[in-house]
C-alpha cells in the first residue's frame, strides 16, 4: 500500500509533459489558442438562428467572428434613417456569450449600399455635402453602438483596383480621395480601442495593388491618421498558383507597424470535387494559416464561412464550390485536419 501511494506520488510530481501543450489540438479553437491568435469565421445570420448544427460547430470552433453580410450598410439602413440592428446585434451577443472577439465588416465600402443612398448620389437629390454628412453619421453611428465589442473593424473594403489605381466608387468621385483619412478619423473618434483596418481581396498577390496600399498606408500614417492594420481577404481558388508571396507581402505592411489579419479566406475549385482537389484545397489552406503564423503581428485568421451549404463561392463563381473547410453535412474536409497540424516555425 505505501509503495503504491509514493508511486502514484511521484507520478503525479512528474511535470507535465513539455510537448503535451504541442499535441495535435483537438479543434480550431485550441490550435488557435496554442498559436497565439484567433481563428475566425464569417457568419450567416439566418443560419445561426435556425440551424442548431451550424450553430454547435461555428462557436465550438471559432474564437473569432464576421458578420458575412449583417453589418454592411444595405442591412442596417435600408431606408434612410430606419436602421435595423437586430441581426448585427444577435451576431455580437452570440460572440460574448462563446468567447469569441468580433470584426465590424465592413464601414465603407462600394458594394451592398443602400438604393436610396445610390440612387439620390445618382439622380443629384444628395449632392456631395450631405454625402460626406451622411458618411460621417453612418460611420460614427455604427461604431458608436458597438463601441468596446468590436475587436477591428474593417473601415475601408477594397478601395483599390487591380491595376494599382484607386477604385472609382460614389466615395472617391464626389468627396476626392480624402475621405478615406476621414472615415479613420471619424471611426476613431467613436471607439478609440477599436483595431482599425484598410481591407481587399487580391492583395496576397497583385503588384500594383500592393504598392498602392503601401503607400496609401503611407500617407495616412505620416498625417496622423490612425490605421492599425491590414487585411487580407484571400479568396483563393486551386485552378491558380497558391500566392507564394504572401508572407513577404504581409512582412512589408507589418514593417510599417501595422498588424495583419487573413480576413476572408476561402479555397474554392471547379467542380466536380475529386480528391485530388480536396488534397490541392487543404495545401492551400495550410500554406495560409502557415504564412499568417509566420509574422509575429498576424492576430486573426478568418475564414469566409466554414461550411459548403453556407458559401458565396457557387452563388458568384460559375461551376465553382466546395471553398469551404467542412463540406455540406458539416464534415471536416481535408483541409479541416491539415489546418491542425500546422504548428507556428
Ligand atoms: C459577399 C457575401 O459573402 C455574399 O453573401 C453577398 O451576397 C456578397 O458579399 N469581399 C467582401 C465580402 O468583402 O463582403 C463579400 O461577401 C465577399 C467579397
Amino acid at each position: 500500500m505505501k509503495s503504491l501511494i509514493i508511486a502514484l506520488a511521484l507520478v503525479a510530481a512528474v511535470p507535465f509533459p513539455a510537448h503535451a501543450e504541442h499535441r495535435t489540438p483537438r479543434d480550431l479553437r485550441e490550435l488557435a489558442y496554442q498559436n497565439g491568435i484567433r481563428i475566425g469565421s464569417a457568419v450567416d445570420i439566418a443560419a445561426l438562428r435556425s440551424e442548431d448544427d451550424y450553430r454547435k460547430v461555428l462557436n465550438r470552433e471559432f474564437s473569432h467572428v464576421t458578420a458575412e453580410n449583417a453589418m454592411k450598410w444595405e442591412s442596417v439602413e435600408p431606408e434612410r434613417g430606419v436602421f435595423t440592428w437586430g441581426d448585427a446585434d444577435a451576431l455580437v451577443d452570440n460572440a460574448r456569450r462563446n468567447n469569441q472577439k468580433v470584426r465590424g465588416h465592413t464601414l465603407v465600402w462600394h458594394n451592398q449600399l443602400p438604393a436610396w443612398l445610390t440612387t439620390g448620389v445618382e439622380n443629384g437629390t444628395i449632392d456631395a455635402a450631405e454625402l460626406r454628412d451622411i458618411l460621417r453619421d453612418h460611420v460614427t453611428t455604427q461604431v458608436r453602438r458597438y463601441k468596446g465589442k468590436i475587436r477591428a473593424w474593417d473601415v475601408v473594403n477594397e478601395v483599390v483596383n487591380d491595376d494599382g489605381t484607386m477604385r472609382q466608387s460614389i466615395w472617391l468621385t464626389h468627396l476626392g480621395p480624402g475621405y478615406i483619412a476621414d472615415v479613420f478619423r471619424w471611426a476613431h473618434r467613436a471607439d478609440p480601442h477599436a483595431k482599425l483596418y484598410i481591407n481587399d481581396y487580391n492583395l496576397e498577390w497583385n503588384a500594383p495593388k500592393i504598392e498602392t496600399t503601401l503607400s496609401i498606408v503611407k500617407d495616412l500614417q505620416a498625417q496622423g491618421v490612425p490605421i492599425h492594420g491590414v487585411g487580407f481577404q484571400g479568396h483563393l481558388g486551386i485552378q491558380y498558383d497558391y500566392p507564394g508571396d504572401w508572407a513577404n507581402v504581409m512582412k512589408r505592411f507589418a514593417d510599417l507597424g501595422l498588424e495583419i489579419a487573413v480576413t476572408e479566406l476561402d479555397v474554392r475549385m471547379v467542380l466536380p470535387v475529386t480528391p485530388e482537389k480536396l488534397a490541392t484545397q487543404a495545401d492551400y489552406y495550410r500554406r495560409a494559416l502557415t504564412d499568417c503564423l509566420s509574422v509575429k503581428v498576424c492576430r486573426e485568421f478568418t475564414v469566409w464561412g466554414f461550411t459548403d451549404r453556407h458559401s458565396w463561392v457557387p452563388g458568384w463563381f460559375d461551376g465553382e464550390g466546395a471553398a469551404c473547410l467542412l463540406d455540406e453535412n458539416l464534415a471536416p474536409k481535408p483541409a479541416y485536419h491539415a489546418l491542425l497540424t500546422v504548428k507556428k516555425a
